[in-house]
């Protein structure tokens, strides 16, 4: 059996982060307000009522992050850009000091010998856009187009390839129809005309991006839909669920067309979103990798109760779970990988895990099953890679604890490095020691 030592030669190895995550600094150098610092101030919304405004303080303290990468021996980080940075009402006058701040990271990191991999929306919308509507309006999808341009002309002459959005599933059924992320909206399937925006605004950056010279990827969080039984319903509740979490946004981009959505209730036109010429708008510019988020398959069954969703989510029991509560199967990893390849065939471009890993309980030190998690989901993509699929690096989601979203800073730690946030003392855990040393196993293997 193939494993991890086996990915081919030339596999990238890093580690992934976001803004809001880890940079702190919310206030400061002209950076404008975004949807993540509205919500979190709301009472209830974040556990313990935390917030992004310190987090890791990765803004100050980006020298000595780029530090642990090098001790890593990372060959990329994937982080993302705030967008309100930038562009501190969406759109409009520039912010050089939001600029200024990325030029300085990139060069560091460069200077370190690592390649910048930057997302440009994890999910950090400027507020200002999201009282214009946000991404159920239209025009937010242009505005995401000229701020892609923006940071392109200024950041592409040393990154090579760039990443649209980050899980525009997450955003779209957490932030907009579930309400449980900022911008906090609870529109259920209504939501989904932010789904097609993001979509369309991810085809015009692509194509402003090629038109530079640079490579488009888009990171999707794909998750394999297992349905609870073999009976006629559970298995259309899971086909209903894997459209909407999986072919919604891999189809268009890859195919030109929306899957089915009647399930949902949903008309093709996703109420009314989709315009004439949209899809190619999406679709032509092509893609040159696919980022693939895994964190757990989904078993569904049919639901229990009538007129409420099409669909339940039931756990997958007999497995380990992370900290999270999150079933713990590597194997499907291998499953999605050789599913992806036989539905998508030629349409199916290079993939990249641009994020894997998983939250361990403060007091587990040494963070074994965080280790066990990253050598089990490595040894999948090795065995998804002898069987054919072009799997060409693996960015750990995360090198540092950072703010878990809705579940704050304290309660869910994913990073390769212990973050006290009192006193911002990065600690490297063992799965730190770990990974570099796996990184210097596999490249010695290759090196002559
Ligand atoms: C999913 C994860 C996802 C997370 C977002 C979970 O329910 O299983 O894959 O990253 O939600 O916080
Ligand atoms: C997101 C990250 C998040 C991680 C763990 C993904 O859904 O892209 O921002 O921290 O999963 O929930």
């Amino acid at each position: 059996m193939p494993d991890r030592y086996d990915l081919p030669a030339g596999f990238r190895w890093g580690a992934a982060t976001a803004a809001y995550q880890i940079e702190g600094a919310v206030g400061e150098d002209g950076r404008g307000p975004s949807v993540w610092d509205t919500f979190a101030a709301r009472p209830g919304a974040v556990r313990d009522g935390h917030t992004g405004a310190v987090a890791c303080d990765h803004y100050h303290r980006y020298p000595e992050d780029i530090a642990l990468m090098k001790g890593l021996g990372l060959d990329g980080y994937r982080f993302s850009i705030a967008w309100p940075r930038v562009l501190p009402t969406g759109a409009g006058t520039v912010n050089p000091a939001g600029l200024a701040f990325y030029d300085r990271l990139v060069d560091a990191l460069l200077e370190a010998g690592i390649t910048p991999l930057p997302t440009l929306f994890h999910w950090d919308l400027p507020q200002a856009l999201e009282d214009g509507g946000g991404w159920l309006n239209r025009d937010t999808a242009y505005r995401f187009a000229e701020y892609a341009a923006i940071v392109a002309d200024r950041l592409g002459d040393r990154i090579p390839a760039w990443i649209t959005l980050n899980e525009p599933f997450v955003h779209t059924v957490f932030g907009y129809a579930l309400g449980t992320h900022a911008p906090g909206r609870a529109l259920m399937f209504e939501a989904l005309p932010a789904a097609h925006h993001q979509l369309l605004g991810h085809g015009l950056a692509a194509s402003l991006l090629h038109e530079r010279g640079l490579e488009v990827m888009l990171s999707n969080n794909l998750t394999p839909v297992e349905p609870a039984s073999d009976s006629a319903e559970d298995k259309a509740a899971a086909e209903a669920y894997d459209a909407l979490h999986n072919r919604l946004f891999t189809d268009p981009v890859l195919l030109g067309r929306y899957p089915d959505l009647s399930a949902l209730g949903v008309p093709d036109d996703i109420h009314g979103a989709v315009h004439p010429g949209d899809l190619d708008l999406i679709h032509t510019p092509g893609l040159d990798g696919l980022g693939l988020n895994f964190y757990n398959p989904t078993r569904v069954a049919a639901p229990t109760e009538p007129g409420g969703l099409p669909f339940d989510l039931v756990d997958i029991p007999d497995v380990p779970h992370t900290a999270f509560g999150w079933p713990v199967v590597p194997d499907a990893l291998r499953r999605l990988l050789l599913h992806l390849r036989d539905t998508y065939g030629k349409a199916l471009p290079p993939l990249t895990i641009t994020e894997n890993g998983c939250s361990v309980a403060e007091d587990t030190d040494p963070d074994q099953p965080r280790i066990d998690f990253m050598a089990a989901h490595l040894d999948a993509l090795a065995q998804a890679a002898a069987e054919g699929v072009d799997v060409r690096g693996y960015y750990t989601w995360s090198l540092l604890d950072n703010f878990e979203w809705a579940e704050g800073l304290f309660s869910q730690r994913f990073g390769l490095v212990h973050v006290d946030f009192e006193t911002q003392r990065r600690t490297p855990r063992a799965s730190y020691a770990w990974y570099r040393d796996l990184i210097s196993v596999h490249r010695a293997r290759y090196s002559v």
